[in-house]
């Protein structure tokens, strides 16, 4: 069995090409990431516009890497929430249009148990509390009575937009997740920042906000960027280490862009050692978006015999809740 799977939520356009026979083998992801004309961050009607002006080059990649001929495709998976409407619509459509080329049917596949499906099969993690990191999404996700839930989660921005905020607002580079990393390296003196978490949800913008405060009066920015990931990877520790005795898991799963962090790999798995829990990362390639988790999580709902829509039904949801999508294959 063969699934080729379109990623088109946010920045990237990727395409992942997954065999099944006995195991799962990932054959190829290609990609292509948007980069804004002016300034930084994402603008989605131009995002969008890059996603069609790439996509059939990506296409052509992933199907060279992989040496399979496209007729020999049972079924194209796409992206079909949550994300950012205009780039949602790009992806869709041209995996309506491969559909309508070679009557292939669609499987909508949700982003984020893409995420979650990829990195459980490359890290052999089983029934993970996945930590779910990056530039839009900060969740804290467990499977329980028939679907993945969510367990926590911000109530405002992502800790990747916070990180790249407060990065361009003091250094003026993007992306700013390596920036902070290193320049947290030289930070000595801890300054007190709000921590953030109420419940098993957590804030990032009051943060975000002090911290700049506190830039103007003349804190040392590497200072501070030792203080804002201190703040902010304890309380995503907290919140997934909470969610582990809720649900009584013995393993997490850390994914996401945010997942390439060093200091948070670092005391997420002191946390799972001090509890006896197993701590898994994700391949970097396979953590940021990319094509190949879509095809994978496509490839577990098409062998557990959802063989998939019509062109002409499908559709995206950009508000897409995790714990609204089937997830067949696990129940
Ligand atoms: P999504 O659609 O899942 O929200 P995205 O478009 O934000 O994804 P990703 O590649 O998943 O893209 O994540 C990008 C984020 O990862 C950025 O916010 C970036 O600053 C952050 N990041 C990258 N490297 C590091 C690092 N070493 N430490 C912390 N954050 C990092
Ligand atoms: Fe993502």
């Amino acid at each position: 069995m063969l699934i080729l799977g379109i990623e088109s939520t946010a920045h990237t356009l990727g395409i992942g090409i997954v065999e099944k026979d006995s195991g799962m083998q990932i054959l190829a992801n290609a990609r292509d990431v948007y980069k804004p004309k002016h300034g930084w961050g994402i603008h989605p009607s131009e995002a969008a516009e890059h996603h069609r002006t790439v996509a059939k080059e990506v296409l052509e990649k992933a199907l060279s890497e992989s040496d399979v001929s496209f007729d020999n495709i049972d079924a194209i998976a796409y992206s079909a929430g949550p994300g950012l409407p205009p780039c949602l619509k790009a992806g869709l459509e041209f995996a309506q249009q491969l559909s309508n080329k070679c009557s292939k049917l669609l499987l909508p596949v949700n982003h984020c148990i893409g995420h979650i499906e990829i990195g459980k099969l490359l890290s052999g993690a089983r029934d993970p509390v996945t930590l779910y990191v990056s530039g839009g999404n900060t969740q804290v996700i467990a499977y329980a009575a028939k679907h993945y839930r969510v367990f926590g989660e911000t109530q405002d921005i992502s800790i990747g937009n916070a990180i790249d905020t407060f990065i361009r607002e003091t250094d003026g580079s993007y992306p700013g997740g390596p920036v902070m990393e290193n320049l947290a390296k030289q930070g000595k003196n801890y300054i007190e920042l709000p921590y953030v978490v109420k419940g098993m949800d957590l804030s990032f913008s009051g943060i975000m906000t002090s911290a700049l405060q506190r830039f103007k009066k003349g804190a040392a920015l590497d200072d501070l960027c030792f203080s804002f990931q201190e703040t902010c990877y304890a309380m995503l520790t907290e919140v997934t280490e909470r969610a582990l005795a809720h649900t009584g898991k013995e393993e997490v799963l850390l994914t996401g862009g945010v997942a390439a962090s060093q200091r948070l790999n670092e005391m997420l798995g002191m946390m799972c050692n001090e509890r006896g829990a197993k701590f898994y990362g994700c391949p970097k390639e396979f953590s940021g978006d990319n094509g190949a988790m879509i095809a994978v999580a496509g490839m577990l709902a098409f062998a557990s015999d959802q063989k998939g829509i019509k062109a002409e039904e499908a559709d995206f949801k950009q508000r897409w809740r995790t714990n609204e999508a089937d997830v067949a294959w696990l129940n």
